[in-house]
Parts: structure tokens; sequence; C-alpha cells
């Protein structure tokens, strides 16, 4: 026994040496557009709450009401007796809210990932998945038995070499981010639309960051580009701009029939609690009437990526809420992190394996309720202590 606890303990020895070492930071009170780390207040540019609804009034009631009526947990599984009519309603919300013909919802985003693509694919099968997909996306196809082919990040030159390899194979099934998790850059959805058309193949998009943010009716980057139509599983996160917890799949009733069949992330775990799914059917409602935070978000991200690209920041390819600021070896990224802290920023440090070697960045987000006063201290303080830690030049 001494030596297997020696061994973690020298595992985690490594990863400190390497500045790779992960560790939590505790927030006290309610998220927000300032948060407060063992009494310090700090402007958060690190949550996925990127339409400030984590902390909105309408959530708060509809989850309060919803413990009051059903209690907390839900008591099991979906199929057995963890259905409540709140769930099949918001189901029927999700549906309209993206504008197909039904939903189906998961416990979170890594656990739908891991059940759609296992219930979808197997032996005899293959994935084509953009290099740099979420990890959630990277175990399910792992774990599914289907061949698996990756192809160079939004490069679309290579996707259709990996889809001429595939023809042999019985379905073929794209997968890609719409907005890249820890890039911010869109997904080519119309080039891949044609190219999964002309090849055969099944397209399944993962909204977790584009769902409330893009499009007229906020449905997402699919709707944004004109695409919805066109993909057939289309997936999304509720943790994120709906400020809530859990995932879904919507598309056609086959499709989400078959899923409520076959998905064992869905099948085998407890339904969540009955106050997470009340608050999600108020976020689809807020997100619905107030429109203005999408409109925002996108603007205040626009301006931020114009002030650091300005100042002399890579910000890769942003084009969305998401701003990774590449600050290239873990210990400069860490120090640059820890210097933001010091003078009350929150910007968390992203490092491989979470992003490929050589590529630490800050992840910047921005959210709608951030004010345009916050953000602008922000960029002159991010500004200031990149030129002190040379990650850009110039004396301004
Ligand atoms: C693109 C993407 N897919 C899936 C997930 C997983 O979602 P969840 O946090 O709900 O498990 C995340 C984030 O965590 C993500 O960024």
């Amino acid at each position: 026994m001494g030596e297997f606890y020696a061994g973690l303990a020298r595992e985690l020895t490594k990863l400190q040496e390497e500045h790779l070492l992960r560790e939590l930071k505790t927030i006290n009170g309610a998220p927000g557009e300032w948060v407060e780390i063992q009494g310090q207040r700090l402007l958060n540019l690190s949550s996925n709450n990127y339409l400030g609804l984590a902390a909105h009034p309408s959530l708060k009631a509809a989850a309060v009401q919803a413990v009051q009526q059903w209690g907390c947990g839900a008591t099991a599984s979906r199929l057995i007796v963890g259905n409540y009519e709140i769930y099949d309603q918001t189901e029927k919300d999700l549906a309209a809210f993206k504008g197909t013909e039904a939903a189906l919802i998961f416990n979170s985003g890594y656990t739908a990932n891991i059940g759609i693509i296992t219930a979808l694919v197997s032996r005899g099968d293959i994935v084509l998945s953009d290099k740099i997909n979420h990890a959630s996306i990277i175990d399910g196809i792992r774990l599914c038995g289907a061949q698996f082919l990756r192809y160079k990040h939004r490069d679309m030159t290579d996707l259709e070499r990996c889809l001429k390899k595939a023809e042999d194979y019985q379905r073929k099934l794209i997968i890609s981010d719409s907005v890249f998790s820890m890039d911010g850059d869109l997904a080519p959805l119309p080039s891949i639309v044609d190219l999964k058309n002309k090849y055969g193949a099944v397209l399944m998009i993962d909204e977790a960051h584009g769902s409330g943010i893009f499009g007229a009716k906020g449905r997402g980057l699919a709707e944004y580009l004109g695409v919805s139509e066109e993909v057939e599983i289309n997936m999304g996160t509720l943790g994120k701009a709906f400020g809530c917890f859990g995932a879904y799949v919507s598309g056609r009733k086959v499709l989400i029939d078959y899923l409520r069949n076959k998905a064992r992330g869905f099948i085998f775990t407890t339904a969540l609690p009955p106050a997470v799914i009340a608050s999600v059917q108020a976020a689809i409602q807020v997100m619905q009437e107030e429109k203005w935070r999408r409109t925002k978000v996108l603007s205040k991200a626009a301006w931020v990526r114009e002030q650091l690209t300005g100042a002399g920041f890579d910000l890769l390819n942003s084009q969305s809420q998401i701003i990774p600021i590449l600050s290239g070896d873990n210990a400069t990224t860490l120090e640059f992190s820890s210097r933001l802290f010091q003078v009350n920023i929150l910007a968390m440090a992203v490092r491989p394996p979470t992003v490929p070697l050589n590529t630490a960045r800050l992840r910047l987000t921005v959210m709608a309720t951030h004010s345009q006063e916050d953000l602008a201290w922000a960029v002159e303080q991010i500004s200031q202590i990149g030129r002190e830690l040379a990650i850009i030049q110039g004396g301004k």
C-alpha cells in the first residue's frame, strides 16, 4: 500500500514541477460579474455564465418553487419513476427553442456526448472529429468502438481527405464543437454540411458555447450560419449560457426516440433534480424575452477582442465571447493569471492537456452583464501586466 500512495505523490510532484498541478479556487457567494475569493473581490472573467442568468431572480424563483412542489431529488432514472410532468414540458420547450421536432435532456454535457456517440456508432462505423473537439466527445469516441479519424482544426481539405478514407464504413459521423471551448473560434458549418452531403455522412454538433449566444433566436451557431436543418444531431449544455445544469440533444423525433432507448448515459442514471429542470424552463423564457443579453455579450466581446488585439496580444482566431490570450509556456501563463489576481481580476490559466502542448493561455470570457467601465479597466490591467511579462511589446 505504501508504494501505491508514494506513486501517486510522485505523479503530483511531477505535475507541480511542470507547472501543471490543478488546484481548486473556492468562490464565496453567488456567481456574478464580480465574485469573492477569501475576502477578495475579483472581476470574474472566467465563468461560462455568459448571459448572467445563473443568479437571475426568475431562475431562482422557479427552482425554489420546484423544491416546494416536488422536493429535492428525482428518486430514480427517468425511465423508472424519475420522470415528472415538468421534464416532459421542458423538453418540449427546448425543442421549440431549438426549432426541432423533439429534445432529450441529459444530466450533463459530458454524459450527453458519451451517451449520444456510443448509441449512434459502433464497430463498422467511423467518426470524423475536429482535432480540438471537447474532451467529452473524445471520450465518447474512445468508448464507442467505431474507427476514428481526427481532422486538422477547421480544415476542410483535411476533413475531405478523411471522408475519402471513410468510404467503406457503414455509418460516417462527423462531430464538431460549434464554438470551440478553449479557442473561441467558430466551426465552418456550411462547408462541413457540403462535405457531409457529398460523402453521405451524418453531422453532430456540440453547441455548448453557441446556444443562447448566436442566431436571431439564440438557437446557436447553426442558426446563425443558416444550416440548422442540415444538422442531424444538435447537442448543447444547460450549465453555460442557460446558467443552470445539464444538457440536451435536439433533432428529429425518431432520433430522440432512439436515444431514449439506447443512450446509456440517459438510461442508467438518476434524473436531474426537479429544481434544475424548473430553472432551465425559466432560463428558456428569459432568453426569449431578453434578447439584449445575447446581443450585448457579442458586442462587448468584440470590443474586448479589438482592444486586446490592438495591444498586441495573440487571441488565436477568437470570434466569440470566449477570448484566449496565448501566453506560451505554463510558468508564464500561471504568473500572468496570478499577477491579474493580485489586481482583482479573475482570469484562469488553461494548460495542457486541456489545450495542446506549448499553447497555454488565459481563457477570458465576457458576460452580457459586465459593465463597459469594468471591461475597459480590465483591458488596461491585462495590457500593463502583459507588457511587464514581455508577452506583448511596447511601452504605452
Ligand atoms: C464543448 C463542450 N462540450 C461539453 C461540455 C461538457 O458539458 P458539462 O459541463 O455540462 O458536462 C463542455 C464543458 O464543460 C464543453 O465545453
